[in-house]
């Protein structure tokens, strides 16, 4: 069979990777792309959002499955357009992927139908806003409602904070139409995990558990960025937890949008705060998430090209999805200036002695080729992801692996993984 891959950053490599090993796949194509991928598929030269285009190539090369990796085009309803044209196609569709695309839309569902989440309040007057916040004190949590690349999120700790978070927001509209509408949330405490499911609208599959390292900086300090690591399993997903956050949160979120016509079919992504054993709901994201896609999916013994056809087929419940026990850690190198301005076009060497560490496979995320080099191309680089029989021992590998490689300005957290391994048990 014949798969285009959508996207092209760390996330897709992985997925890449992973579909290069099915014995069903014998062609990959990846739009755009990168540098690594190109070694696995043949990136095409479509836009991304020209889904129209993106439509007629997959018909003109009888591709059998599209996979969408960003948040993207799925909330611009590329799975419609698809499905219209009778295209088997994996994500959820425009009104199912308004869960991670409208705050106010997935809070008021949770709220609706009582799942798990923080108190809020929604807001379209800067004024009333304002006097929300005095009215609540801090710490508070500030949101834009549209898509804001991660970055729509403010956790205020003084009125001070507060009140410039819904300025930036509300009155500069840093983030144009997305912050139409405001949300003040209640400040949550505890540890966040991320639960990620295959699902096809009726039968839910979680994967195992991840958590991912926000922060651009060791300790969990500096700028929010897309995540600069990631480590699977999450000890703060127990057994019992996973099996409260499919009775309480994945199984009542699918059932709520279909009591509303919506069918959801794809990835459901809970980022979860867990407060003493008791799991609340921060965010939906309708996709795979990245980094945690590249230990999660490192840790995949089944034969993705199969689960991505099961669902897409609406037969999730006819297969037995299996996971290696092996943990797996995956560090991000990002670019100096990253989750701000960053350096491009640097070259990076040691790519290839990196790989050959034993149990090691890097990623690509903003990589491309110039000359005869690969060179950096965006604000995260490269996911070094390593897999070994305990979590210390992947993230030395992964580790070990860093030490190869070079360009200039590279950064990465030297701390991915700490919080599992100074975990006190129970
Ligand atoms: P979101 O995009 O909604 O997940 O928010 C991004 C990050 O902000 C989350 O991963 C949390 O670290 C933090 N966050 C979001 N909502 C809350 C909340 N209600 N309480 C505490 N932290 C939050
Ligand atoms: N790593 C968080 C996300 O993918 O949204």
């Amino acid at each position: 069979m014949k798969v285009l891959v959508i996207g092209g950053g760390g996330r897709e490599h992985a997925i890449v990777w992973k579909l290069s090993q099915s014995k069903s796949v014998d062609k990959i194509y990846c739009c755009p792309g990168n540098a690594g991928i190109a070694e696995l598929a043949e990136c095409i030269n479509v836009s991304q959002d020209n889904f129209q285009a993106l439509l007629d190539f997959v018909k003109y090369e009888w591709i059998d499955l599209t996979i969408v990796g960003p948040e993207d085009p799925l909330s611009k309803g590329i799975v419609d357009l698809f499905e219209n044209d009778g295209r088997r196609i994996l994500g959820p569709s425009r009104a199912a992927a308004q869960l991670e695309s409208s705050k106010v839309f997935s809070k008021d569902l949770m709220r609706a139908h009582g799942i798990p989440t923080a108190e809020y309040k929604v807001f379209t007057s800067y004024l009333h806003a304002e006097e929300y916040i005095r009215f609540k004190g801090t710490p508070v949590v500030i949101k834009a409602d549209g898509l804001a690349a991660g970055k729509g999120v403010y956790i205020a700790n003084t009125t001070d904070e507060a009140m410039q978070a819904l300025k930036l927001i509300m009155k500069d509209r840093i983030f144009g139409d997305a912050g139409n509408r405001v949300l003040i949330e209640q400040c949550l405490q505890g540890e966040e995990a991320s639960f990620m499911a295959f699902t096809d609208g009726t039968t839910i599959v979680p994967m195992v558990s991840s958590q991912d390292h926000k922060r651009v900086f060791d300790d969990d300090l500096g700028l929010n960025t897309g995540g600069m690591g990631a480590y699977s399993p999450a000890p703060v997903i127990t057994e019992e937890l996973e099996h409260i956050v499919l009775e309480k949160v994945m199984k009542p979120t699918i059932r709520a949008l279909k009591s509303e016509g919506i069918t959801y079919k794809g990835i459901l992504y809970a980022g979860l705060m867990i407060d003493n054993g008791i799991p609340s709901v921060l965010e939906f994201n309708c996709r795979l998430g990245d980094p945690e896609t590249q230990p999660v999916l490192s840790r995949l013994d089944t034969d993705l090209m199969e689960i991505a056809t099961a669902i897409t087929d609406g037969r999730l419940s006819d297969i037995d999805i299996k996971w290696k026990k092996d943990p797996a850690v995956c560090v991000v190198i990002s670019s100096q200036g990253y989750p701000g301005q960053y350096r491009q076009g640097d070259v990076i060497t040691g790519l290839d002695e990196a790989n050959r560490v034993e149990g090691v496979q890097v990623f690509h995320a903003g990589t491309a080729f110039r000359d005869n080099s690969i060179v950096t191309s965006g604000g995260r680089v490269l996911g070094v992801t390593a897999t070994g029989p305990d979590i210390a021992a992947a993230r030395d590998k992964a580790y070990e692996a860093i030490a190869k490689i070079h360009f200039e300005g590279m950064h990465y957290r030297k701390d991915i993984a700490g919080r599992a391994l100074n975990r006190k048990p129970g």
